[in-house]
């Protein structure tokens, strides 16, 4: 477990940061800076010593420094990092000063070179108004990321919607769960080894999912509701993903982010979710996800479907009109996305049809569940 720095080793850590910088500082000088530091009820003597090519930090009192501080640890960490103002700091207290204080010249204040890389990836037309920009897109893929796959509700929903879009586009549908995707170690060796490429490259299958996504226009995210959130096969592609942003950050549209490494200026992204339960509310952890992930990756949303109760909805048999309707309203809203890149509110309406009675059903719904106790028929 990585335990928190003493003083000592933060005065360290930044002397080693001003090394760097002095190197190439245009005010190098011999002397000594001397600290007499309080932290809690430690008292902290050291002193930095200078020469025209190094810093060092020794510890104890030296003789004859040039410059002496003294003041509180954090009082000291506030002035080098620019948040304390030297002359508030004496006129409050907080510092104190012997010495020859333009010595501290010395000390490099900022990186001396401002000229380094930093990759564009500014927001885009398209990411603020994705509708008013909206092109008809070449291809969408739909990952679908339920881990029963074919044989899911997310499947079975998601059928109407994909045969409404193909009247319209080229729509690929993927199942995750044949997709092997190991879980992201938090190594960041795609920033720091190997920039762009992860540990698993050529040792699972993220890369070339990854890649294959790339093609489309439009991906459309289907899943079912787990534990208030998404399969964690899903959760974990959007982890490895980082591999694919680079490490620095920029501005974004509400936020800092990450610029990314690929970038097709039109894409855009549909949340496809179902869930067991009877209200909307299960979908808002998803949403504030989806909405996060849609702001740092620079890709807008452009529809939402929810559909709650999907299970009951299916296998109660005095729901087959609504049912039905429920699917006319998804192929509908398949085609309506592919042209205009949103879904009519009266479409939108009908997939959102609210279904069942939360009193009678509870109690329909556990006497299922008590017959069903012990049956080795999982296809439910
Ligand atoms: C492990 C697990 C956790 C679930 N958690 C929730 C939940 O938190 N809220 C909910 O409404 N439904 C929940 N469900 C129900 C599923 O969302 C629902 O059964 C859905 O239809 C499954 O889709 P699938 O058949 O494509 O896997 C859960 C199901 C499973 C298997």
């Amino acid at each position: 477990m990585k335990e928190i720095l003493s003083p000592k080793s933060v005065m360290e850590k930044m002397v080693d940061k001003l090394q760097k910088l002095y190197l190439n500082h245009d005010q190098k000088a011999e002397g000594i800076i001397q600290f007499h530091l309080k932290h809690n009820s430690e008292s902290i003597d050291c002193f930095i010593q200078s020469d025209f090519e190094n810093l060092i930090l020794k510890e104890g009192v030296a003789e004859n420094p040039t410059v002496t501080v003294k003041s509180s640890f954090y009082n000291w960490l506030d002035l080098a990092g620019g948040k304390l103002n030297p002359v508030f700091g004496v006129m409050t207290g907080k510092l104190k000063f012997r010495g020859d204080t333009s010595f501290f010249n010395i000390l490099p204040q900022k990186s001396l070179n401002g000229d380094f890389f930093v990759p564009s990836d500014p927001v885009t037309k398209f990411e603020k108004n994705p509708i008013k920009h909206w092109k008809k897109p070449r291809k969408v893929i739909v990952l679908s990321a339920s881990p029963r796959g074919e044989k899911g509700y997310t499947d079975f929903y998601l059928k109407p919607f994909i045969e409404g879009m193909k009247k319209e586009t080229e729509v690929e549908l993927i199942h995750l769960n044949q997709y092997k995707i190991n879980s992201c170690t938090g190594c960041f060796s795609c920033w720091m080894n190997v920039p762009g490429q992860c540990i698993y490259e050529n040792k699972d299958d993220f890369h070339i999912l990854a890649e294959k996504m790339f093609e489309a226009d439009v991906t459309v995210y289907a899943f079912p509701i787990y534990a208030d959130g998404m399969p964690g096969i899903l959760k974990n592609y959007f982890d490895r993903s980082v591999s694919r942003a680079y490490p620095y950050m920029i501005e974004g549209m509400k936020r800092v982010r990450h610029p990314r490494r690929y970038i097709n200026e039109n894409h855009s992204m549909l949340i496809f979710s179902i869930c067991g339960f009877f209200e909307m509310i299960n979908f808002e952890p998803v949403r504030a996800y989806f909405k996060a992930l849609a702001h740092n990756r620079h890709t807008p949303i452009v529809g939402e479907i929810y559909r709650t109760t999907a299970v009951g909805l299916y296998s109660n048999p005095f729901a087959f009109k609504k049912l039905n309707n429920i699917l006319s309203a998804l192929e509908n809203a398949g085609e309506e996305i592919i042209e205009h890149g949103k879904i009519k509110q009266k479409t939108q309406k009908i997939i959102n049809l609210k279904f069942g009675n939360r009193k009678s059903d509870l109690v329909r719904i556990n006497e299922w569940w008590n017959e069903k106790k012990g049956s080795k028929d999982t296809n439910y």
